[in-house]
């Protein structure tokens, strides 16, 4: 009985826990619509919803009431053009709801994604140049859309292009345009993974064509995810984010005792799906398998989780594995 001492009753099994899974931890994702008064169910992300401006004002404050201290802002606009012009134009959504949410929810911590795969017509995260997504032609429009969402007012910028570089370039427009106190959480391992699903529904923004491999990284690597990693950070990044979670704790780990930044990690949305529906289906407890997860990416090192459970958790829907 060597080991089961310490595993005799709760009392003994909490003062021994490593790991504990904080609400201050916990991202919330957004998604944001033209429009006014809607606020709908994403089909595929039970419990998450298209917000549009007025709305999302209210769902803020909730969060805010709940004891959830950020956000991370996805938009989906009306128009997509193959520039992915509303990314970053005057008056953009992102633009627009950040503007509210700082008037009307000061409090909240606001994280912009900035990529163009939202906004382009062909739904891919940067310019085309033929079939080939153009790394140069790329990076001032995710500068553009960045500096247009600093002095909006978000707190942090979060590229999720995996552009090379792109660190660097909107580093220094963040720093042209007086916008020195603005973090960078840069998406730095980023695999092209089947996980995303449920966003790109949700989103709208699945590549009419090819797919993300020349950009997004290979499952199958984990070296590439170092070299990331540090190149991110030499560029100026102040977080890096590893995604998706659980099917990567081995770059978590890795990652996490290998750098001296915060590192942040995306439970995506295929991994809530995933125990949606098999919650729904009554073949797990969703409930319980929510904190496990969150746990397990706590585990390997995250400091911070970026979560489409994170309302649930605020909430004490989630319960001990
Ligand atoms: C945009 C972006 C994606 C996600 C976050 N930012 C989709 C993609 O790269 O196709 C995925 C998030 C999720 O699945 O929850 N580049
Ligand atoms: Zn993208």
């Amino acid at each position: 009985m060597d080991y089961r001492r310490l595993r005799k009753n709760k009392a003994i099994r909490n003062y021994i826990k490593e790991t504990r899974v904080h609400l201050e931890d916990l991202i919330y994702p957004l998604f944001i619509v033209e429009g006014e008064n809607i606020k709908q169910e994403i089909s595929a992300m039970p419990g998450n919803y298209h917000f549009s401006i007025d709305k999302l004002i209210e769902e803020a404050k909730e969060l805010l009431e709940i004891g959830i201290q950020g956000v991370l802002l996805f938009g989906i606009p009306d128009h997509k053009d193959d520039m992915g012009t509303t990314a970053y134009c005057e008056g953009n959504i992102i633009e627009r709801a950040i503007k509210a949410l700082k008037k009307f929810v000061p409090e909240l911590y606001i994280i912009a994604d900035v990529c163009l795969c939202e906004y382009t017509s062909h739904g891919h995260c940067g310019v085309l140049c033929g079939s080939i997504v153009d790394n140069e032609k790329t990076l001032p429009l995710l500068a553009k859309a960045a500096v247009s969402y600093a002095k909006a007012g978000a707190d942090c910028i979060a590229p999720s292009d995996m552009m090379d570089n792109r660190v660097e370039y909107i580093r220094k427009a963040l720093y042209e345009n007086d916008c020195q106190d603005i973090a960078i959480m840069s998406y730095s391992a980023k695999y092209s993974s089947a996980y995303y699903g449920p966003f790109r529904k949700a989103a709208h923004s699945a590549p009419q064509f090819g797919d993300r491999k020349s950009y997004q990284m290979d499952p199958a690597n984990r070296k590439e995810a170092l070299k990331e990693v540090e190149k991110d950070i030499a560029e100026g990044a102040d977080i890096v984010i590893i995604k998706p979670g659980l099917p990567y704790l081995d770059i978590l780990w890795q990652v996490s005792q290998s750098v001296h930044v915060p590192v942040c990690a995306y439970q995506v949305s295929g991994e809530y799906a995933m125990i949606k529906a098999a919650e729904q289906m009554q073949w797990i407890d969703g409930k319980k398998a929510a904190m496990e997860s969150l746990t397990a990416l706590k585990r390997a090192g995250a400091d911070m989780i970026i979560t489409y459970f994170a309302k649930d958790f605020a909430k004490g829907i989630l319960t001990e594995y």
